[in-house]
């Protein structure tokens, strides 16, 4: 990975469709596309986007090559402090056997007996990895320590590596507390919260049969909201529940998953501000069926698209993978997929300065070797990314 700076301004010019996420530009579609455009870079801010021939003068000057380029991806949920793989569990799942969140408790294992050199590389590598992907902001969490010094342990290397950094105590009730559930959502509430609210943005709860139901999800996401954590949930995943309705109600950032949806669940995320955030790599790797997306945008939700990168249900690091995914399963259209993993992960995080191209905007830019933001779905599996900056700089 090269790390190059420029000083003053910088125009990346010859662009043969540039995805600005702004309906005010191009061709008034809600990706905002222009066609021949360029856009001009100060510093890590972008400062004009439009036709290249209207350019205004600069520094410094870049030739996309008749490429295409997007707003870098928004990946708002993913699970990046862990040790160990789940390479067995994932042959078993691949042999016919179902998944069950169960092995959730053979990372925390491998988690808690790993150093914090061990944790902090593997979300350096995960993040490295996403970034050539064209991820220019990534969400992570914890969830796989479950102990007070282990959960704070896994947000302060989240925090070195990334802002947007979620307190997920409330992942799983570990074994150590099995036969007192009450009693480990007194400590994710109490004990837990207070070590890891310095750390994090966000609260969020696995609310699922088997993990913690629509009461307790409540409590904790009540908790860790009066320290100063915003709610976001996983909702939904695994069978229908009360996880996406207590979001809306919550305002929580973001539903999670959304697998499974009643119409009135449907309803609530078309009518609250609640991001549905949908997770295609989960049901590839669990050979789930696949959540709804036309039927969430038919209904006026607003959709984000994520890996949900984690040992367990998904492991890959890929937007490109998840938006291909979501055009092919999942009902969305190319335009719509690059939105939500762009501009969509952008509103799952409250964000307004990542996820679109425009004036003012942070200068996240990936560009393809294509013509196009369609040959992401169009030419599954391929290395499409071929150049990223993130606030200006070229990291990729
Ligand atoms: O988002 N649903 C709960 N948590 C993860 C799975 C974690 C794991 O299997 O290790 C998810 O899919
Ligand atoms: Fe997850």
């Amino acid at each position: 990975m090269t790390t190059t700076t420029t000083p003053g301004t910088t125009a990346l010019t010859n662009i043969a469709s540039l995805v600005t996420n702004d309906p005010s530009l191009g061709d008034g579609t809600p990706i905002g596309l222009i066609q021949d455009a360029a856009v001009v870079i100060d510093g890590d801010r972008v400062v004009w986007v439009g036709e290249s021939s209207k350019a205004p003068a600069t520094d410094n000057a870049v030739d996309a090559g008749g490429r295409a380029v997007i707003p870098g991806f928004v990946d708002s949920h993913s699970h990046l402090v862990f040790a160990g793989d789940r390479t067995q569990e994932f042959n078993a799942r691949m042999s016919g056997r179902a998944y069950s969140a169960g092995g959730i408790r053979t990372t925390v294992a491998a988690t808690r007996a790993a150093t914090d050199a061990e944790l902090s590389a593997n979300v350096a590598r995960y993040l490295a990895e996403a970034l050539r992907q064209g991820t220019t902001t990534q969400e992570t969490k914890s969830g796989y320590g479950l102990t007070v010094d282990d959960e704070a342990r896994a947000l302060r290397i989240a925090r070195e590596h990334t802002d947007e950094v979620t307190y997920l105590g409330a992942h799983i009730v570990p074994p150590d507390h099995a036969d007192d559930p009450a009693a480990y959502v007194a400590l994710v509430t109490g004990e837990m919260l207070d070590a890891c609210a310095p750390y994090a943005r966000w609260v969020d709860v696995f609310c699922e049969k088997g993990a913690f139901d629509g009461d307790q999800a409540r409590a904790i996401l009540t908790a860790g909201a009066a320290k100063g954590l915003h709610p976001r949930v996983h909702a939904n995943q695994l069978s229908y529940g009360p996880g996406v309705q207590l979001a809306v109600e919550l305002d929580a950032a973001s539903a999670d998953h959304c697998t499974h949806l009643t119409d009135a669940d449907v309803d609530a995320l078309a009518h609250g501000a609640t991001v549905a955030t949908l997770l295609p790599g989960a049901e590839f790797s669990t050979r789930a069926a696949w959540p709804d997306a036309r039927r969430l945008l038919d209904a006026g939700a607003t959709v984000a698209l994520s890996t949900d990168c984690n040992p367990g249900s998904s492991f890959t690091s890929s937007m490109p993978f998840c938006i291909a995914l979501a055009v092919r399963d999942m009902g969305m259209t190319p335009d719509e997929a690059v939105w939500s993993a762009t501009a969509g992960g952008a509103a799952a995080l409250r964000r307004q300065d990542i996820g679109r191209l425009t004036p003012g905007a942070r200068a996240d830019l990936a560009l393809l070797d294509a013509p196009s933001h369609v040959h992401l779905a169009y030419r599954p599996g391929v290395p499409l990314v071929t150049a990223v900056w993130r606030a200006g700089e070229r990291v990729h």
